[in-house]
């Protein structure tokens, strides 16, 4: 079985997809094996803990701590998957995982993307321009916020009447069924 490690920040509603979609497979072709969260409340410390895997909280500002390289170097995972996480990736883990890096990003990428655009924002930016379309971005994670090379993007409309929430909402779905997909995908070819 491959290993995935998932660095997130705040709910972890992606991870807790990762999570259920691998589980459900038989055979299964992967599993979380570590969770990294820069935040000591975030929820998707509690997911990982509900599920028995093992996580690793660093400093707020994400600085790459040695014991967290020595630990991925032990874990040799096939990828890594940023799902909602805040900071920026240190250079050395990028160096050690070339190609093997996912951020997912909840709007079509190069808009409406960079320091600041997360969350909330994104969605508020999105309508506030009057954008009809919006959707989520997978990419490879290279030194830059949100820059790295596109794998996937899928779209939805914005509806009349959307707000951030609804839009979060309906972009959320997106993002539980592409993001475990685009994983399995990865790991197979
Ligand atoms: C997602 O919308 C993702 O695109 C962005 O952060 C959000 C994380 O949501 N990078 P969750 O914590 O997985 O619920």
């Amino acid at each position: 079985m491959q290993t995935l490690v998932v660095f997130a920040s705040g709910t972890g509603s992606n991870c807790a997809a990762i999570i259920k979609f691998f589980k459900s497979q038989t055979p299964r072709k992967a599993e979380v094996a570590l969770v990294v969260s820069n935040n000591p409340n975030a929820g998707v410390l509690t997911i990982a803990a509900a599920n028995n895997i093992e996580t690793c909280l660093i400093s707020k500002d994400g600085a790459a701590h040695p014991e967290l390289l020595l630990k991925l170097q032990e874990i040799k995972p096939a990828l890594i998957v940023l799902a909602g996480y805040l900071r920026k990736l240190p250079a050395a883990i990028i160096d050690l995982f070339p190609e093997r890096i996912l951020n997912i990003h909840p709007a079509l990428l190069p808009d409406f993307g960079g320091k600041g655009m997360y969350g909330r924002h994104v969605h508020e930016a999105v309508i506030a321009a009057g954008r009809t379309q919006s959707g989520i971005t997978i990419h490879y994670v290279d030194q830059h916020y949100d820059q790295g090379d596109v794998l996937l993007q899928a779209r939805i409309s914005v509806l009349p009447g959307e707000t951030p929430d609804s839009l979060a909402q309906r972009i959320h779905r997106l993002e539980h069924f592409y993001l475990p997909r685009t994983i399995e995908f990865l790991l197979s070819n």
